[in-house]
């Protein structure tokens, strides 16, 4: 595969890749994105609005394969729920029009449930109708890949092949022990303040659960919903950064830029994939 990852985000899709194939450019505006992705894969992403990037600069790059994460605000629960509206959606509908000047033979999106029904849903299965490709439409949680963290996402697979369908697994959840960081991070314990305010709406994981909730790429900032925090016998503490990259299936190795806020590193490990169910995605082609 020669790969075009748009909204390549820290690299998720790339993680994801391995051996599958190459990464011939990614795409994303955001600087803190494309520091992590450099530092993480060696490339420098292309800083570019995708709203607005040429046919010609997307045809030189002759990728056979794309591979997508458009912005799910436009999708989710508690987002905006106006789809192709949404001024956030303005990129994904012109990677549409490109999609019908230069298709390419293989797609996967990946987004979060509310993209299935949407009108940008109905668009791209229009778009891959048109060029005759085959379409699966998958629905996947880490949570039966063995992970104990919930993401449930959508993947919509499109290929000129025909697709090779693959159960999702069906593992039992690992403990959240084995995901900790062997030295606790102090600074992460919240202060009295907040349990007072936010103590009721959080959601409380202990070491020896096999669960946690989806951590959002609010989760620096909001307590309620944003993700799950664990009780010890010091108290209550966020998940750290490192602790979430486990979670997610990210590698070990996986590191950010020293100058990088904690809250940044939240907000692009929130807006990124589950690696074993983007791979098991990939599989399908
Ligand atoms: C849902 S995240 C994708 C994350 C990625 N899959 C990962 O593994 O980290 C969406 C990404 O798209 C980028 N983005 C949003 N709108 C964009 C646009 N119009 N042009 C280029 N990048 C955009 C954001 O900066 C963000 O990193």
């Amino acid at each position: 595969m020669r790969v075009l990852e748009l909204f390549s985000g820290l690299g998720g899709w790339r993680q994801a890749l391995r051996s599958r194939g190459t990464v011939v450019a990614a795409y994303d505006v955001s600087e803190a994105a494309n520091a992590t992705y450099a530092l993480n894969h060696g490339d420098q992403p292309k800083a570019r609005e995708l709203a607005t990037v040429p046919l010609a600069e997307v045809a030189a790059q002759e990728a056979d394969t794309w591979l997508m994460s458009p912005p799910c605000q436009p999708f989710c629960r508690m987002g905006s729920h106006e789809g192709l509206d949404d001024r956030r959606s303005r990129a994904f509908r012109h990677l549409m029009d490109l999609f019908e000047e230069a298709p390419p033979d293989q797609l996967v999106l990946e987004n979060v449930d509310g993209f299935l029904g949407s009108d940008a849903h109905a668009l791209l299965s229009e778009r891959i109708r048109a060029e005759g490709m085959h379409q699966l439409d998958l629905q996947a949680c880490p949570s039966r890949f063995g992970l104990p963290n919930r993401r449930p996402r959508v993947f919509i697979v499109a290929s000129r092949k025909p697709l090779d369908p693959r159960p999702q697994p069906d593992l039992a959840p690992r403990l959240l022990a084995d995901f900790l960081d062997a030295e606790e991070d102090h600074s992460l314990y919240l202060g009295p303040e907040i349990l007072d305010r936010h103590y009721l709406g959080l959601d409380l994981v202990e070491p020896g659960d096999r669960r946690s909730a989806c951590f959002i790429g609010g989760y620096g900032r909001r307590f309620v919903g944003s993700g799950s925090f664990l009780k010890t016998e010091q108290g209550i503490r966020r998940f750290s950064p490192a602790e979430v990259a486990r979670l997610l299936g990210l590698p070990e190795g996986f590191r950010f830029p020293e100058t990088l806020s904690l809250e940044a590193r939240y907000r692009l490990l929130g807006n990124s994939l589950s690696i074993p169910v983007a791979a098991w995605a990939l599989d399908h082609l």
